[in-house]
């Protein structure tokens, strides 16, 4: 099965066992074959609430993403997506925390937009972009504009979570992922943060 599939499979779980889950989203070209496939799976979204890991700051651009990636597709209620606000932990918190969470990884080891020097107990706050990132995300999106600045949650925003799913592909990625998985935790590599949780299922 491929690791989209399996991705799907993880998800319909949550809701199977969990119709109201809390689900924590990606934005980035990872997650467009999974999105093709929610799309397609005919899975009932109209209990669950979404919590995107971040945004650039000031923008809209995953948001747009994520509307016309999934959201326009599928019977999520527009009142239960959320983005990220500084007061996006209590947010969370207040929801009863986050059931699922997925997540891609950057070449440079950052999850959400935790780049390299995150601490482990970082929250949701702004955050400034490394130059790397930028020049990839301005890539991936025809040359565009990527603002210096995102709004993110943060390492432990993230390992609050009950579940976290990691989707990694292309060789690109493998140094990160390996470094994640196998190398000393640092912050150096933020998605190294990852070995600290009870629950988290590599899908590369
Ligand atoms: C992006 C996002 C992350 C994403 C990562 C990988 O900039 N902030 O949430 O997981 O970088 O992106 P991609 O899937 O395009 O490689």
């Amino acid at each position: 099965m491929s690791i989209y599939r399996q991705a799907v499979e993880l998800i319909a779980q949550t809701l199977r066992e969990k119709p109201t889950a809390n689900l924590m989203l990606a934005t980035g070209s990872t997650m467009e074959p999974l999105y093709a496939l929610l799309r397609e799976s005919g899975l009932d979204f109209s209990l669950a609430k979404t919590f995107n890991l971040d945004e650039y700051y000031p923008g809209n651009q995953f948001r747009e993403f994520m509307n016309a990636q999934l959201f326009e597709h599928v019977n999520i209620d527009a009142n239960k997506v959320h983005f990220p606000t500084l007061d996006y932990d209590e947010v969370i918190t207040a929801a009863g925390g986050i059931d699922l969470c997925l997540l891609g990884i950057g070449v440079n080891g950052h999850i959400a937009f935790n780049e390299p020097g995150s601490s482990v107990d970082s929250r949701t706050r702004i955050v400034e972009l490394d130059a790397s990132t930028r020049k990839r995300n301005s890539q991936l999106n025809d040359g565009a504009d990527i603002p210096p600045r995102a709004i993110s949650v943060g390492v432990a925003t993230i390992l609050d979570c009950k579940k976290i799913v990691v989707l990694a592909n292309g060789d690109e990625k493998r140094e990160a992922v390996e470094r994640a998985r196998f190398s000393p935790i640092s912050s150096d590599c933020p998605a190294s943060f990852l070995q600290g949780h009870a629950d988290v299922q590599w899908l590369v």
